[in-house]
């Protein structure tokens, strides 16, 4: 709160009719005050209540005209003016700043009292539904590596420590763990906490253990991962699809190979350039990153061509540890494995900016922008129909 002038010390409680030399009387400051914050708190639209600011705020209003003056006077009036005429520019700010809250309040309440929707009414017969852009990215997926030889697969999305992490080459110490931002559950009956899975990687172990170390795997998991992070690109729960293949003889051709083949289906064209850049993630040696090529049509990133590039997936050659970890012998069988976040293909795909809108349910954002259920994503009608 601020100061009264009478709990000031007495040598800026001058009045302004002392101090005299800015013209002002004590009345008209207390009218000018007054006029400005009655028309600030009744103003009714946003257009009049930015006219209000700036007849007293801008370069040429009545308070800033009041605040440059001050420099013109005597020192000893200098204080008590300077603390009068802050103090009204900082009423001035809150009352208009009070204002625009309660206008924007008030278009807000308007608009959702416009579009409310009354659950009692009996349902249309024309069906409102759609399929969300990830259950379609998902389908879309198992249908391109079906073609493939790829069955799906799945784990659940509480994992054990030993899953998520030690079995993928990630003892305890090891600092990748620190990276994921992993959300653990209580541990109870002195067992060890478990994890929400901070990616879709424990379900190549449990392929691996479900085939029993003798025969060869070729698998895509789709699924829910979490990681304790938010922003435009990031959701404390997203999507990922891991893929995992295990046989004799394979090399990082088979994995580029069909990563491309991927990826041309994916996004229906056949101008996809990759580009694989080492890396590291500690189960597969070696690592490679995955950048698609893009171009820039009227402004916005197109896939395709190779204006720029686009991280999409990780990937690599299955780590002879984790091979061991599933029940193959490292010596006999391979691998390649990769992860790919859904939720981002699905925006580079169909040209969503915010990620966060994904799990809003927001009625209109499904309508635009989801699938019709009839429109079953097949390789020769095109997977993205
Ligand atoms: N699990 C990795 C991640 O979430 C992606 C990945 C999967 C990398 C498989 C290589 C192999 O970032």
């Amino acid at each position: 709160m601020p100061v009264e002038l009478h709990e000031l010390p007495p040598e800026l409680r001058k009045s302004l009719d002392e101090i005299g030399n800015l013209g002002v009387s004590e009345e008209q400051f207390h009218l000018t005050r007054k006029r400005i914050l009655d028309e600030a708190a009744t103003s009714e639209t946003l257009a009049a209540l930015d006219a209000v600011r700036v007849a007293a705020l801008g370069k040429t209003g009545v308070v800033s005209i009041w605040l440059k003056l001050i420099g013109g006077l005597p020192p000893e009036n200098r204080a008590p003016a300077s603390y009068r005429f802050n103090r009204l520019r900082e009423e001035v700010q809150v009352a208009i700043a009070d204002r625009k809250a309660a206008l924007d309040r008030a278009e807000l309440d308007a608009k959702l009292a416009r579009e409310t929707l009354d659950m009692t009414l009996p349902a249309e017969a024309a069906p409102l539904g759609s399929i969300h852009p990830v259950s379609q990215v998902m389908d879309e997926l198992a249908e391109i590596f079906a073609d493939l030889g790829f069955a799906v697969a799945t784990g659940p999305e509480i994992e054990t420590q030993w899953y998520n992490f030690t079995a993928l080459n990630m003892p305890e110490t090891h600092p990748a763990r620190a990276m994921h931002d992993t959300f653990y559950l209580n541990a109870h009956d002195g067992e060890e906490a478990r994890v929400l899975r901070t990616h879709t990687s424990p379900v190549q172990i449990r392929a691996m253990q479900a085939a029993g170390g003798s025969k060869p795997i070729r698998i895509i998991a789709p699924g829910r991962t979490y990681r304790s992070d938010s922003d435009a690109t990031h959701t404390p729960m997203f999507h990922q699809v891991e893929g995992l293949v295990i046989d004799k003889g394979i090399t990082l051709g088979h994995l580029k190979w069909t990563l491309e083949t991927f990826l041309k289906a994916f996004f229906e064209r056949d101008d996809i350039v990759l580009r694989l850049r080492p890396s590291y993630f500690p189960f597969t040696e070696p690592s490679a990153e995955v950048d698609v090529g893009f171009s820039v049509v009227n402004g916005k990133r197109v896939i395709g061509g190779s204006d720029g590039w686009m991280e999409v997936l990780g990937s690599g050659m299955v780590h002879r540890s984790v091979i061991a970890a599933g029940g193959y012998d490292p010596d006999e069988w391979q691998g390649f494995a990769f992860g790919c976040g859904i939720d981002r293909l699905a925006m580079l795909k169909y040209g969503m900016d915010d990620l966060r809108a994904f799990f809003d349910g927001d009625a209109r954002w499904l309508k635009h922008y989801g699938f019709s259920a009839l429109d079953v994503p097949t390789l020769s009608g095109g997977v993205g129909a």
